[in-house]
Parts: C-alpha cells; structure tokens; sequence
C-alpha cells in the first residue's frame, strides 16, 4: 500500500463516493464475526465507518481482519460501496456505506483494554489512571471538540475587537488571588522560589502600563486550593485586560465574548443582561452567585426578632448579628426524623442552630419560638413570608456571613430537593457592587474580596481607613446558573490609592515594599485607568456541555487529592534533587 496513511477521514465519506476508492486508518472499533462475514468498525478522531471482509471475495483481507482485536490500529484501502438495506444503519453519519477493503495493513496492536470504552460506569479513578483510553470515548472527543470550538470563537471575537494574545510568565512572584501559591525552588538562588500564577493579573495590569490597550490570554492558572467538581489546582482563564475603560465597557464586551461562545455551544442568549448588586443578591438569595431560576428567597426579620423575648436571638443581633428567614412551601408534614435532618443539615452548613414555625395543613401554628412572639410579630413574619397552610418558615441567626451562607445553602438544598429548578434555563447575570473587603473572623482581619488591585468606588476613598467593612468597589462577577463564570474589575492605577488600599489590608511598609513595589513603581509612569476580567474557561465549556464536573472538560485533570493517577504526580525528589535545590525535607523519611 501507499505510503500515505490516510487520504479520506471516516466521516467524509457519503453515498456520493459509491464508487470511488478510498483509503483510511483507524482503530477497530467493534469487530463481528457474522457467519464468517467480518464486520468491522473503523473509529477516527471524526467517527465511525464500516469495513466489511468476506472470505469468498477477498481471502487474504478477511484472513488479516480475523487476526485483529479491538482497538487494534488499522490502514485499509478499497472501493465505497452501498449498503444492503437490511444492515443500514440510521444512527450512524456513514451508516448507508461501507467498504469491502482491497488491501489491509495492521499498523498497531492491542492488548485488552483494561475498561470497555462504552460502559459508562467506568470509575473515575480508572478512567484517569487510563486517561488516554477514555479520551478515545465519543462523549469525550465531544467533549473537547465543544471546548476547541468554544475557545474558536472566543478568539475570532477578541481578534475582531482588536484585542493583543500575550503570554505572561508561569515562573513568578506570587500573585495574591486569595489561595495559597504553588512554590518552585530555585537551584540557581539558595534559599529563593517562584511561585507559580494564581492569574497573570498583575502582568496584565503591566501590560496596560506598557500601553498595549486590549490584551488577552488563554492563561493557564495555579491554585493549591481545596479541591471541588468546579475546581482544579490548574485550570484555564480567558484572561482579558482593557486600557480607557469603564465596568460598562466591559460588561458590554464580555456579553459580546459570552454570547458568542453560548452560540459555538449552540446556545441563544441575548445581552444585555441583568445586572443585580451584591447586597440584593445576598439579601434576597444569600449568595453573591444567585441562581435565579426559581424563588425561594429569604427575607428579613432582624427588627421583628429584636422586640421579642427570645434571647437567643436578641443577644446575637446585639452583637452585630442579623436573623434571616426562608420559607419551604409544603413540607409542613415533615416528621421528626425529617425535621431533625433539616436541623442538622443547617448545623453542617455551620449554622449554630435552626428555629422554625410549622403553618400546618389545619390551620394550626407549631414552632419552638411562637412563645417568645407576640401575635402582632406572628402575624407579620406570615405577611412577609406569605405563608400559607402547609408551608414552614425557617429562621438563622448569626453573622450576616454566616447566616447568607447558611440560607444560601438551603435554599439551593431545597430548590433542588422540590424539583423547582428548571433546568432548561439559560440565566446569566451580573453581580456589581461587591464590597472592597470581606471580613474574615478567622484572623480577625479585612481581606481583599477579590485582589488588591480592585477599585475603590470613588465616593468610598474616605472610608478605607475608618469604615472598612462598607467601602464599595467597582468589581463585577458573570453568573451563570448559580455558578460564577467569571469576574474582574476596574483597577486602581494611583500609586496613592494603591497604597491605601495595601495599608488597608494591614500591609506594613515593608511587605508593601518587598511584595509590590515595582507595581507601584510602574505606576508613576504612565498609566491608563483600566479593567479586565477573567472566564473560567473550564466551567464555561462544562456548564454548556452539563458536564458533573469540570475534569471532563480537562484532558488530563487532578482528581480530588490533586493527585494525576496516569503520571502518579506529586511524586517523591530524590536526594541530588533536593540538594541542587537547596532543599532538606521536615520527614527525611519522604525522599525517593
Ligand atoms: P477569579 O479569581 O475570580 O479572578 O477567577 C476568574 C474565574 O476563574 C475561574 N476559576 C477557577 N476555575 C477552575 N478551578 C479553579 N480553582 C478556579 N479558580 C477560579 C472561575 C472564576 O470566575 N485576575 C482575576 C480576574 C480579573 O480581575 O480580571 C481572577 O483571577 O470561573
Ligand atoms: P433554645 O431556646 O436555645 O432551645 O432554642 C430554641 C430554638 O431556636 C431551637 O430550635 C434552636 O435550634 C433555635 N436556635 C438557637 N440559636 C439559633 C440561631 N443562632 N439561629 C437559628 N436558630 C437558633
């Protein structure tokens, strides 16, 4: 046979090349054994096509193809032929052709796969020790096809806008995205390390200052985070930065870019999209990634529960606390065992406990509270609930951060439980005016919601140093479904400010100095005012696609101990290594 492999892929070929000669190569797929009659299916990265070998008509091929074992790799080159119409098959894109191949070539062989590629109940852990097998799978190739596709018109559209690709540096000094940093040692400096990209923010930020107006990048990204089905130690931003920009700039041009990847997706959606600020999404969803495709919204009862005797709850409001409620309607029934899981739930999502009034089906009111409710504040909980027979309203009091946590949590719990969510929504929307800092009780500290480098709303500059907690930014995050498809800012790009707000982070002269300081440098020189933002690309891609988690858009992801089971990496240094590195391990017992 020729040298070329291939000249036609499976799927190219139609009823239109009856006739013609064709060669291909590919992986036998399934291989039958019908009465002698060998039926083969040939599998290239584009689908499947059917071979078939029949002793009487060519001897020397079937006596080859009766050699061959699944997934062995195979080159076969012969005339398209019609099927008869008893054997066509509708669900195939070939399914009216085959060939009776003239020639055979084995390329390759195959042991047994250690999984059968179209069992879907493969588990997880096989199918990433064997990642390269499961990649050969129809759904994956889908899968990947979706993503290229997707990443496609991400690109066509920012080229269209004038937009730059630039590749930012993987071996860096950290750059603060809230997670922990993966460190790499350096041999070269004793004692020093690079840290890997948690974003190539402050790079993009430079690039501004550079004066390259419009940047982008598929950035590779680097997290020692904890680990979740929307998570990855690395995984993949569309990474945007733009000079002479306002948050409406960028809002209409990532409803532009999400727009056009929904619609590589096959998937209409229409900006301009809702835009709804931080307060009225915790307020009313206790979520700053509100799904809004059903109700269940909590509301306020702090001023009701502070006239009343119930101590509990009047001491934590005292203490700066709030009381929130949410009411599940027809669940009134619940019985013991179901109320005291509910409790329990709440308590796992970290609430310290969980007060309710039951509306039963009789009219009748039960509640371990109602004693400490005057009729008038009973009656105006179920105004505000609008509670009906049936119904229970459930109550959580704490730290606001706790409470929205909790409710949040709860009201996804039931939304999902009750079946309210519909699923064939496409809700997207805008969460604006997040606060600059979060509190964190942990360490007693403000922290940077989203980075450092975030804008302060101008009318707030005054509060950085005397009001931390109420200092608004201009920071806007894309949800999609309840899940934050992406974020960004408009950035600080005053020396000035940008030291306020490190001072305000509680960042002595020193760090600022040490960790920053060519940033602040760069600033002196030059700088537009500027934003950006950043899309998850892998949730992107596994979101469109429904996908259970974003390790099915990933070709060779971690699992959840971030752990790679094809390549067994982390994996032990051996002693030399270490010694270039300047290294000594706390367990000396961990070197290879
Ligand atoms: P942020 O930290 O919000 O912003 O990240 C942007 C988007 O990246 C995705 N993402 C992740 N995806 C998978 N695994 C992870 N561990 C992970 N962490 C984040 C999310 C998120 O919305 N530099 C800023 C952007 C900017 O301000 O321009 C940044 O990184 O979809
Ligand atoms: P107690 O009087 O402490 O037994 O509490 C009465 C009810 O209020 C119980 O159902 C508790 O679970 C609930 N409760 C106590 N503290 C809280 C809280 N912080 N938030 C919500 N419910 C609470």
């Amino acid at each position: 046979m020729e040298l070329t492999y291939k000249k036609q892929s499976c799927t190219e070929l139609s009823e239109q090349n009856i006739g013609n000669t064709a060669v291909l190569a590919g992986w036998a797929s399934t291989i039958r054994d019908l009465g002698g009659i060998i039926f083969v299916e040939l599998r290239d990265k584009t689908g499947l096509f059917q071979l078939v070998a029949d002793p009487q008509i060519n001897p020397d091929v079937h006596k080859v193809l009766s050699k061959i074992k699944p997934e062995y790799v195979i080159q076969v080159e012969g005339e398209i032929s019609k099927r008869p119409d008893d054997t066509i098959n509708d669900k195939l894109k070939t399914g009216t052709i085959e060939m009776y191949p003239k020639k055979v070539n084995i390329l390759s062989s195959a042991q047994t796969l250690p999984f059968v590629l179209d069992d879907d109940n493969v588990s997880e852990d096989v199918r990433l020790k064997y990642r390269y097998l499961d990649l050969r799978r129809e759904k994956m190739v889908n899968n990947f096809k979706l993503r290229h596709k997707i990443v496609t018109a991400i690109r066509n559209y920012l080229n269209s806008l004038d937009f730059m690709e630039v590749e930012t540096p993987i071996l860096i000094k950290a750059t603060p995205e809230g997670a922990r940093d993966y460190l790499v040692p350096s041999r070269i400096h004793d004692g020093k390390f690079y840290a890997l990209p948690q974003s190539p923010q402050i790079f993009k930020q430079l690039l501004m200052v550079a004066g390259f107006e419009k940047y982008y990048q598929i950035a590779k990204c680097f997290r020692d985070e904890d680990l979740r089905a929307d998570r990855q130690p690395e995984f993949t931003q569309v990474d945007m930065e733009m000079s002479f920009v306002s948050q409406d700039d960028v809002i209409k041009m990532t409803e532009g870019l999400i727009e056009n990847a929904f619609k590589a997706a096959g998937v209409e959606v229409k900006a301009p999209f809702r835009r709804i600020t931080y307060k009225e999404a915790m307020d009313r969803f206790g979520s700053d990634k509100p799904d809004t495709r059903f109700g269940l919204e909590l509301f306020n009862v702090t001023d009701i529960m502070e006239q009343s005797t119930f101590e509990a709850f009047k001491s934590v409001i005292k203490q700066g606390g709030t009381v929130r409620a949410i009411k599940i309607p027809g669940i009134a029934g619940y019985s013991r065992k179901e109320m005291d899981d509910v409790r329990n739930l709440a308590i796992s999502f970290g609430a310290k406990g969980l007060a309710w009034i039951t509306y039963m089906e009789d009219g009748s009111v039960k509640s371990p509270v109602l004693k400490f409710l005057n009729e008038d504040q009973i009656k105006e909980i179920q105004t505000r609930a609008q509670a009906q027979n049936g119904d229970i309203v459930f109550f959580v009091a704490d730290y606001p951060q706790i409470v929205f946590d909790v409710l949040g949590r709860f009201r996804l719990y039931f939304g999902k439980k009750l079946n309210m969510i519909d699923e064939s929504k496409h809700d997207l929307l805008w969460v604006v005016d997040f606060p600059l800092f979060e509190y964190s009780f942990e360490d007693n500290t403000y922290k940077s919601m989203h980075h450092p480098f975030t804008m302060p709303a101008m009318e707030d500059i005054d509060k950085l140093e005397t009001d931390k907690g109420n200092v608004k930014s201009i920071a806007y995050d894309i949800i999609y479904n309840g899940n934050e498809l992406g974020g960004g800012s408009i950035r600080i790009h005053d020396a000035e400010i940008q030291k306020k707000v490190f001072h305000a982070l509680g960042l002595t002269q020193e760090d600022i100095h040490e960790k920053f300081e060519f940033m602040i440098d760069a600033f002196k020189y030059g700088t537009p005012p500027h934003g950006g933002l950043a899309i998850g690309l892998d949730r992107l891609v596994a979101l469109l696609l429904r996908a259970n988690s974003i390790r099915e858009v990933i070709a060779f992801p971690k699992n959840s101990q971030a752990k790679d089971l094809m390549t067994n990496a982390p994996s032990l240094a051996s002693e030399e290594q270490l010694r270039e590195l300047h290294l000594k391990l706390r367990n000396p017992m961990k070197v290879q």
